[in-house]
C-alpha cells in the first residue's frame, strides 16, 4: 500500500504542479513578452511576431533544449551578434532591451519552453 501511495502522490503533485504551471505560465507571457510580440496592426507595431521569431528559431535550433539554450542566451545579451532575426529587424525596431536580472533565469527558461510549445 505503501509502495502504491509513493508512486501516486508525486504523480499526481506532478500533474497539477504542471498544469497549475502552464496557466501562470500563459499570463507570464501576456504580462513580460505580449505587450510587444502580439501586436498587429502595422501602425502600432513594436517588435516582431512571436510565432514568427519562433519559426526561425526552429528553423536553426528545432530541438527544444537547444532552442531555449539559444532564445536565453539573446534574451540575457541582446546584439546583432546573437541576433538569428538579424538586421534588417533590429534597424526596424531597434534591439530589445536585455531582460537580465529583470525576469529571474529559471522563469525566462520556462516562457522560452512554453513559448516553443505554443507555436
Ligand atoms: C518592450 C518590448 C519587448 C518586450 C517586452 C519583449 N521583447 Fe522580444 N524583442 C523586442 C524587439 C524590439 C525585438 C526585435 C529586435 C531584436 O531582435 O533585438 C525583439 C526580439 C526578440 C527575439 C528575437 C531575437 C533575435 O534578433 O534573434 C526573441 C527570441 C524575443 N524577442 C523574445 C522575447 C521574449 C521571450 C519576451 C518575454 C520574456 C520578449 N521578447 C519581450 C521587444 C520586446
Amino acid at each position: 500500500m505503501l509502495r502504491i501511495l509513493t508512486i501516486i502522490f508525486p504523480a499526481l503533485f506532478l500533474y497539477t504542479s504542471t498544469s497549475l504551471y502552464a496557466e501562470s505560465l500563459e499570463a507570464l507571457y501576456q504580462k513580460d513578452c505580449a505587450m510587444c510580440h502580439e501586436l498587429t496592426d502595422p501602425d502600432l507595431i513594436v517588435a516582431p511576431p512571436m510565432k514568427a521569431i519562433v519559426s526561425v528559431y526552429k528553423k536553426s535550433y528545432p530541438q527544444k533544449e537547444v532552442f531555449v539554450e539559444h532564445v536565453l542566451k539573446y534574451l540575457l545579451a541582446p546584439s546583432l551578434q546573437n541576433s538569428l532575426m538579424g538586421e534588417k529587424t533590429i534597424n526596424q525596431f531597434g534591439l530589445m532591451i536585455s531582460q537580465k536580472g529583470a525576469i529571474p533565469e529559471d522563469k525566462l527558461k520556462a516562457l522560452i519552453a512554453y513559448i516553443y510549445d505554443k507555436y
